[in-house]
């Protein structure tokens, strides 16, 4: 019997000393509807986070709007105190209800954001901590400084900012060392491209969100789905190989309520494709 193993994936140093195995996990689907509440089945939830170090997977991502706290709140209930495990979070949004993610990036609310995912998950340092996204509203320095002052006070390990341009990355780097960026990615959507290729110059980690890009794979006729025909594997698995095959600075978090997707989606690791596959890949458009 073969052992389905995330160390397969290989691993990435985060702002050069914390390293982690490159294929992670998503802790946002660990919640009810619309990333709000309780998950339906919690026991399954749980599962799943028991079944992560088992799996090889020592990277989850989550947030503190994720549900909001539920996320944190079952990972720290089933991980802590985590031995080994990297767990990143990120704060400034609010919730105002299922599907609704109002930003807010004052500073003094950065702070708070910070202050509770430390309680919640049961940590003194967070080991990667990511602003959720830019506040318009508020100077964007502003919104760095405070993430750089955390870090100093020695809050954080390594900061990361999620869906940015890489002007926005630069104007970050003039406060603190960019450690990850999250944009969305995956074979759908490639609009971050000059974001990966400026991450790999510069040895960021890229966290490609929605990875899997549900649904839109597993059309007939994508080659996604032709190229799984031929491995016996699922369209979900080849963009996940296909995202590990990208680049070395390339982190994925497919997020999954479920052991049985959590499985399948770590089988991917061990998936190796041509360099064939991979240029069918590269040209295949959403
Ligand atoms: N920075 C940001 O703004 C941002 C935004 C969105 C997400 N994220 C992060 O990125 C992570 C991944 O994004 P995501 O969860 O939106 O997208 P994803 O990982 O591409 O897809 C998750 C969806 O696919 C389903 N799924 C997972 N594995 C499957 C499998 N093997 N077979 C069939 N269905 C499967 C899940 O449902 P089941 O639960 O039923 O498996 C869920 O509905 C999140 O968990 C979160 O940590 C960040």
């Amino acid at each position: 019997m073969t052992t389905i193993s995330a160390t397969a994936s290989g691993t990435f140093a985060i702002g050069g000393d914390l390293t982690v195995t490159r294929l992670g996990y998503g802790a946002m689907r660990i919640t009810g509807d619309g990333v709000w509440g309780p998950p339906k089945d919690p026991d399954e939830a749980r599962r799943v986070l028991r079944r992560l170090p088992e799996l090889g997977i020592d990277f989850i991502d989550t947030a503190d709007s994720y549900g909001p706290f539920v996320s944190e709140d079952l990972i720290a209930e089933v991980l802590h105190p985590y031995d080994g495990m990297t767990v990143a979070t990120k704060g400034g949004l609010t919730r105002s209800g299922p599907g609704e993610w109002p930003i807010l990036g004052r500073p003094e609310y950065l702070r708070q954001c910070c202050l509770m995912s430390l309680r919640r998950l049961g940590v003194e340092t967070i080991d990667l901590y990511q602003l959720h996204r830019i506040d318009p509203k508020v100077d964007r320095d502003e919104q760095f400084a405070e993430l750089a002052r955390l870090q100093q006070e020695g809050k954080v390990r390594h900061l990361g900012l999620s869906q940015v341009s890489v002007e926005e990355i630069e104007a970050a780097g003039k406060h603190f060392e960019v450690a990850t960026v999250q944009n969305l990615y995956n074979l759908t959507d490639r609009s971050s491209e000059d974001v990966l290729a400026h991450c790999e110059q510069h040895g960021i980690g890229f966290i490609p969100w929605f990875p899997l890009a549900a649904g839109e794979l597993a059309k007939p006729g994508h080659a996604a789905a032709e190229i799984a025909e031929a491995h016996d594997a699922t369209p979900g698995q080849v963009a996940l190989a296909w995202l590990l095959a990208k680049s070395p600075v390339m982190l994925p978090i497919p997020g999954t309520g479920s052991v049985a997707h959590l499985e399948e989606n770590v089988a991917a690791a061990d998936l190796r494709l041509s360099d064939e596959e991979l240029r069918r890949l590269d040209e295949a458009s959403g």
